[in-house]
Order: C-alpha cells, then sequence, then structure tokens
C-alpha cells in the first residue's frame, strides 16, 4: 500500500520527497553557549529521510534561554557551528527549518545575562519548573518587557532570522507555541498589559505580527513558517478563549504566502504526551482558515496521520516522540516495520545516549545477525 505521508508535497520554494516533519525537539546537547556540536550533525543528519526537518527551538537572543544547553542564532561561532548541521542534512538530501525560540517568562535568573529576571509581557510567574546548573528550581518571577523595548526583541526575531539562512537553514519556523514568548503575548492569562499589546485579540496578537514581519522582511514569507498550540497548558499558561483566539490569529496568517502553519493539537501535553484517545480537533477547525501548507503535529502514528490526510485536514504531519528513536521513520512507515520504543530518561541528557545511538532498521538487523 502506498502511503500519502510519502508522497510528495511543494513547501514555499521546496519540492520535499514526502509528508512527514521532525517535529522540532529540544534535547540540549549543545554548548553552554549555545553552540551546536559533532553530536548536533549526527543526529540530524541520521534524520535526513524527514520530508522536513524543524530544529530543536533555537534561541534569538541570550535572553530568550530557558533551559541549559540550548542552542542559539546570536553568534558567529552559532552560525558557523550550525552550517555544519544544514550541510550534513542537505547532503543525506534533506530540508531543515530554524525553530526561532525565546521563552519570556519560562526561564530563571540562573538562566539569564548577568542573573536577571526573565521578561514577560506582565510580570505574572509561570508555574512549573524548569532545569538550570543548579538544578530543577521553580519558574523566577519575571519582569514586564517596557514599551519601548519590545521593537528592539522583534528586531532580534528578523536578524535571527537572517543568521539562520545564513547558516544555511531553508527557513525559518516562529515558534509561538507552548506557552514561550509569543504565546504569551497572545494568551491573556499571562499577558495583563493595558498598552497596545494587550486586550482586545487585535493587540495580544500584535507581538505575533510584528516578529512574523520582522523574519518575512528578513528572509521572505516564503521562507518562514509558524507553530501554535491552541489550549496549551505549558507553564501553567491559559487563556479565557483559546478558540477565538487561535482563530483571529490563524486568519490574520492567511494571505501572506508563508511556507506552512504548524499547530500541535490540543490533546497534546507538556513532554510530548498526550490524552489518550482524544481525537485531534484543532486541525479541523483551523486548517480552513489557512490558504498555505498546513502541519498537524501531537499524538499521531502511521495510521493517525494517514487518516487526517485522506480527511483533507492537513498536508503533512509532524512526529516528534518517534523520530527521536526511529532516525529512519519514513523508511519504517513505509514498510510497516516495528518501531524503537523512545526512552524518556535520556530526553535532555548529554551526550549520544538516547541521542545518536537509536538504530536504523538495518542496523538494528545488522547487530541481531
Ligand atoms: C523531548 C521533547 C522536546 C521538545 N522540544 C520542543 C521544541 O523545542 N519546540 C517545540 O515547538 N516543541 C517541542 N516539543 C514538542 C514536540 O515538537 C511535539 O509537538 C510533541 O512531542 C508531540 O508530538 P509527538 O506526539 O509526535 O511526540 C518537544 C517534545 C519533546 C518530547
Amino acid at each position: 500500500m502506498s502511503l500519502r505521508l510519502l508522497s510528495p508535497v511543494q513547501v514555499g520554494p521546496y519540492r520535499l520527497a514526502n509528508r512527514m516533519v521532525m517535529a522540532p525537539l529540544t534535547r540540549s546537547r549543545s554548548t553552554s553557549d549555545g553552540v551546536p556540536t559533532a553530536l548536533n550533525v549526527e543526529h540530524y543528519r541520521q534524520r535526513a529521510s524527514a520530508g522536513l526537518i524543524v530544529s530543536e527551538a533555537t534561541l534569538i537572543a541570550p535572553q530568550g534561554r530557558g533551559t541549559p544547553d540550548t542552542p542559539g542564532l546570536w553568534s558567529d561561532a552559532q552560525v558557523e557551528a550550525w552550517k555544519a548541521v544544514t550541510a550534513a542534512v542537505h547532503e543525506a538530501g534533506g530540508r531543515i527549518f530554524a525553530q526561532l525560540w525565546h521563552v519570556g517568562r519560562q526561564s530563571h535568573p540562573a538562566l539569564q545575562p548577568a542573573g536577571e529576571a526573565p521578561v514577560a509581557p506582565s510580570a505574572i510567574q509561570a508555574t512549573g519548573q524548569c532545569r538550570t546548573p543548579e538544578g530543577v528550581v521553580d519558574f523566577g518571577a519575571p519582569r514586564a518587557l517596557e514599551l519601548d523595548e519590545i521593537p528592539g526583541v522583534v528586531e532580534a526575531y528578523g536578524r535571527a532570522a537572517e543568521r539562520a539562512i545564513e547558516a544555511g537553514f531553508d527557513g525559518v519556523e516562529m515558534h509561538a507555541a507552548n506557552g514561550y514568548l509569543i504565546d504569551q503575548f497572545l494568551q491573556d492569562g499571562a499577558n495583563a498589559r493595558t498598552d497596545a499589546y494587550g486586550g482586545p485579540l487585535e493587540n495580544r496578537s500584535r507581538f505575533l505580527f510584528e516578529t512574523l514581519e520582522a523574519a518575512v522582511a528578513a528572509v521572505g514569507a516564503e521562507r518562514v513558517g509558524i507553530r501554535l498550540s491552541p489550549h496549551n497548558v505549558h507553564g501553567g499558561i491559559s487563556d479565557s478563549d483559546p478558540w477565538a483566539l487561535h482563530e483571529h490569529v490563524v486568519q490574520g496568517l492567511a494571505g501572506r504566502g508563508l511556507a506552512y502553519l504548524h499547530v500541535i493539537e490540543p490533546r497534546t501535553l507538556p513532554g510530548g504526551r498526550h490524552r489518550e484517545g482524544e481525537a485531534a480537533n484543532a486541525a479541523p477547525r483551523l486548517r480552513p482558515l489557512f490558504d498555505g501548507p498546513y502541519i498537524a503535529a501531537g499524538g499521531f502514528g502511521r495510521d493517525g496521520a494517514e487518516e487526517i490526510l485522506a480527511q483533507g485536514h492537513a498536508d503533512m504531519v509532524a512526529f516528534g516522540r518517534w523520530f527521536i528513536s526511529n532516525p529512519d521513520l519514513p523508511r519504517r512507515f513505509a514498510e510497516d516495520l516495528p518501531l524503537n520504543p523512545y526512552d524518556r530518561k535520556t530526553f535532555y541528557t548529554p551526550g549520544p545516549g538516547g541521542y545518536t545511538d537509536y538504530p536504523t532498521w538495518e542496523e538494528a538487523g545488522a547487530a541481531a545477525g
């Protein structure tokens, strides 16, 4: 049986070999300065048979950090090191976008330049914890961004997009999901501003559209995608009317010639877990409002992915945890082969264990034989 997932698709200027997207996956295996390593090169090279790889969330500026050893795109050393990753993916026939990240309040002074408070739309603390070099701690109390600081943050998104292209990425994905900075502006549980960036939907989505426009101005709309997560609970984020909010946003994203819209299904919980048995309900609702390629994510396996493509609710499907443990996931789906189980314990630990040592089907067979 030929799978829809394995048929080609056009995304911006690129003809992708298949409709399987490797979801962005933070793995905390870069240096403490946010520089990718040889291990990162190998990890992405192994997974280049995905039609599109979206990189792990990558910091636009030092102030955006909320997890140790995550990569960035602000320094020359980072750009040079990313070049090795993107070249390896391209040599293996793949495509890769960089996910642009600022965590906002999901941080702690121990992760911030000069030990300062993390910044956010409002001084409303996230609930939950983060890892720091000194151990796991509660998220720190953020300070509200001053109105005149916001253009600087917007500019940093544009600069990071430009540097991503310089580093050989095929495009960028705006990380507007999972309760991070852009999402904090969107959702009224985290945004109590009374200026042009708070209150009505138009104001709360202003930061998203400004950062998007900065990236588009830097690299062109056809190289810019965006990720959203309606009903998300990361860091205790909430909104009084999440569907109205996200429908408003998606309507505003249409007509811009963007590379794609990437949406995490509300059934997905932090850490990639999801509510068993819950149907995908974001794609049927949001996909009709958008006019470009739509990527559905969150809790998909081979059959669920085929189903959502067949229903016409998505053009591509992203896989997170299955790509962690199966570097050759497209082949395994194509031939309906068993999947390697993933090991949650090594999601964020240093070194190759659980990162570059999951075998392909061929390697597993060779080892067994
Ligand atoms: C270890 C891990 C790291 C993740 N890192 C990111 C990230 O950097 N950016 C992001 O948007 N989502 C991130 N996610 C969410 C995934 O991209 C994906 O949406 C989630 O795992 C659900 O998809 P799945 O059911 O196919 O795993 C992460 C998930 C996991 C398990």
